[in-house]
């Protein structure tokens, strides 16, 4: 019974972040509009919210709206503004009993005011939550968040002796995050698209040709097990190198 199957709580990646790709494609193939598939992806983003807690991951990064995504057509743009308003109106109760935090990394002022004001109360209702941190990356970018953190570096007059990693990582939007130790992208795509290029320097990839609405449990369970086997170096020799 594969699906009941459990992964090992020492090899559950910490922090997973994931590029939920392929929603337009599987519309497509069903002959269904794309914002269908953005619906079905977000109806499968809840039960790998769920699978992630019960397999006892720590922090789920997704990339809900990227900088880039105001390009699309009108029509799609505010259909996913009105999905991160339902998720809030219909989910955030039950996420909250689930012990979910709620967290947001990206800008949000181009976001309407009143959507603004619903995701900074769905960060500050669920702010003491522990058993699950979610980090909502909508109008994220990576680059974007790099420019961000220069301007406030320079801001706060911090001299260029006492700029480091640690000190760029305080400046991230995801500050007291740890980096994510695997980076899940469906849909086949062998590409970063601007996805935590600071926080990502070392992280495990795991890229499925699934497309998002069809990666269960199942999925992430294999891309766990595939996690669990690989040696992570970070530049460094694996232990048996060093024997
Ligand atoms: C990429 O698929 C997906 C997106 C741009 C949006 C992802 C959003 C969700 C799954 C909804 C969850 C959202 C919130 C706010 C919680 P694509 O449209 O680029 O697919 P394609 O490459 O097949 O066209």
């Amino acid at each position: 019974m594969a699906k009941n199957k459990a992964v090992s709580r020492s090899r559950v990646p910490t922090h997973v972040a994931i590029i939920m790709d392929g929603n337009g494609r599987w519309a497509i193939s069903r002959g269904l509009p794309r914002l269908a598939g953005h619906r079905a992806g977000t109806e499968n983003l809840r039960r790998i919210i769920t699978a992630c807690i019960e397999f006892g991951v720590k922090y789920l990064t997704i990339y809900a709206f990227s900088t880039e995504n105001w390009g699309r057509p009108r029509e799609e743009v505010d259909g996913l503004m009105r999905i991160l308003e339902d998720v809030i109106d219909k989910e955030l109760a039950e996420l909250n009993k689930e012990g979910v935090q709620l967290r947001h990394i990206g800008r949000l002022e181009r976001l309407d005011p009143k959507l603004q004001e619903k995701v900074l109360e769905a960060i500050d209702l669920t702010k003491n939550n522990n058993r699950l941190v979610l980090n909502v990356a909508f109008n994220y970018g990576g680059r974007d968040e790099i420019i961000c953190a220069i301007q406030r570096i320079i801001n706060d007059g911090v001299k260029p002796e006492e700029v480091n990693s640690a000190l760029v990582s305080r400046y991230m939007f995801t500050a007291g995050v740890p980096d994510p130790d695997l980076i899940i992208r469906t849909s086949g795509e062998l590409r970063v698209s601007n996805f935590l290029i600071w926080q990502g320097a070392y992280s495990e990839w795991y890229v499925t040709s699934v497309y998002w609405p069809d990666f269960d449990k199942e999925e992430l369970r294999k891309a766990f097990d595939t996690f669990a086997k690989r040696d992570r170096r970070y530049g460094g020799l694996s232990q048996t190198d060093e024997e």
